[in-house]
């Protein structure tokens, strides 16, 4: 019979993500449901080191479902990499009495999280730990979607449709870099989204010559007269995209990092759904037994992944949709 839960924590690491919000309010409202009691760790794991908390109850969680950025502060904590931090983070598990920690955040964040409930065990403590994937990458290998992605590519829309109408007016060229880390999942979608001439993502080496000269050429023979260029920072800067663009067609081109604004503002309806749903979910795995845990988005629904398996897995290049991308920006009827 699994011992029944009576308290747990909720923590939010890395980067932050519209949403994160959504997801503690789901975990403290969930576990209030069950007659769990919940402790809210702040600035991630620096939280549970520098016994930084704060007990959450249904209320404590109100008004902030529609809210960026998360209440609980959120920090990547170099101590606690090492087993002296982790062990100062056990006695403040140890002290409150906490039976599991629903972890919100990425890759880091989980190693993180499974490292204390193995080192708790050979401590003869029992932690269960279950993670919940939010970062607007939406680069966490076993799931294909991260909270934070819906919201930062509306952001990234609204700011680069804004960029086409003075680009259009003058008759310009726009080099936009988004962010995503090491992943070029926002550019992909935001290009799509954007209608871009073009978009340079870290999963395609980048060929100037096809991937820009070629494509503003038959944009141009096709009688456009402004060119919008999306850049993944894994990609390459935008900064020394322009400079090259300068030099070698001849127009001189406005670059926009878009930088932050990617990860703040109110989260989308997707990002409040997604984020409440793991919040439940993750707080059902923790009283059904889940010793350490991921919850993902498998084709539109939740699937809990055991920890150390999901970490393993690699997301799968989104070919089909590069080709779709490519069929809609390469104008081969205006290539005379
Ligand atoms: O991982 C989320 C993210 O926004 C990345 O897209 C970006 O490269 C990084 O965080 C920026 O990190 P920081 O907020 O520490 O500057």
């Amino acid at each position: 019979m699994e011992r029944k839960i009576k308290r747990i924590g909720v923590l939010t690491s890395g980067g932050d993500a519209p949403g994160m919000n959504a997801a503690v309010r789901a975990v403290v409202r969930t576990a209030s449901s069950q007659g769990v009691q919940c402790v809210g760790i702040r600035r991630g794991w620096n939280g549970l080191i520098s016994s930084d908390f704060t007990v959450l109850d249904s209320s404590s969680v109100s008004h902030i479902i529609n809210k960026g950025g998360t209440m609980l502060y959120t920090a990547r904590s170099q101590e606690f990499l090492n087993e002296a931090g982790r062990a100062k983070a056990l006695n403040t598990c140890k002290l409150l009495g906490l039976d599991g920690i629903v972890a919100i955040g990425g890759d880091g964040t989980f190693r993180g999280a499974l490292a204390i409930s193995r080192q708790a065990s050979e401590c003869g403590m029992s932690l269960r730990v279950v993670g919940i994937p939010a970062t607007i990458d939406n680069d966490i290998g076993c799931s294909h979607y991260t909270i934070g992605f819906d919201t930062a590519c509306n952001t990234a829309i609204e700011c680069i449709d804004k960029l086409r109408d003075t680009m259009q007016s003058h008759e310009r060229c726009s080099v936009v870099e988004v962010m995503g880390r090491h992943a070029g999942y926002l550019a992909l979608y935001v290009g799509i989204a954007i209608g871009a001439t073009a978009v340079l993502i870290p999963e395609r080496e980048v060929d100037f010559d096809r991937d820009i000269v070629e494509k503003i050429r038959r944009a141009r023979l096709a009688g456009t007269t402004h060119y919008m260029v999306v850049v993944a920072e894994g990609a390459g800067s935008a900064m020394e995209i322009g400079e090259r663009i300068h030099q070698e067609i001849g127009i001189d081109p406005r670059v926009t990092v878009l930088g932050h604004i990617q990860r703040g503002g109110s989260p989308t309806a997707r990002d409040r759904e997604t984020a409440s749903r793991m919040g439940y979910e993750a707080v059902m795995a923790l009283a059904e037994g889940a010793e350490h845990c991921i919850i993902a988005v498998q084709n539109g629904c939740l699937v809990r992944f055991e920890m150390e398996e999901a970490l393993q897995m690699k997301k799968q290049f989104q070919m089909e949709r590069y080709q779709i991308l490519e069929a809609l920006t390469n104008r081969m009827d205006h290539d005379y």
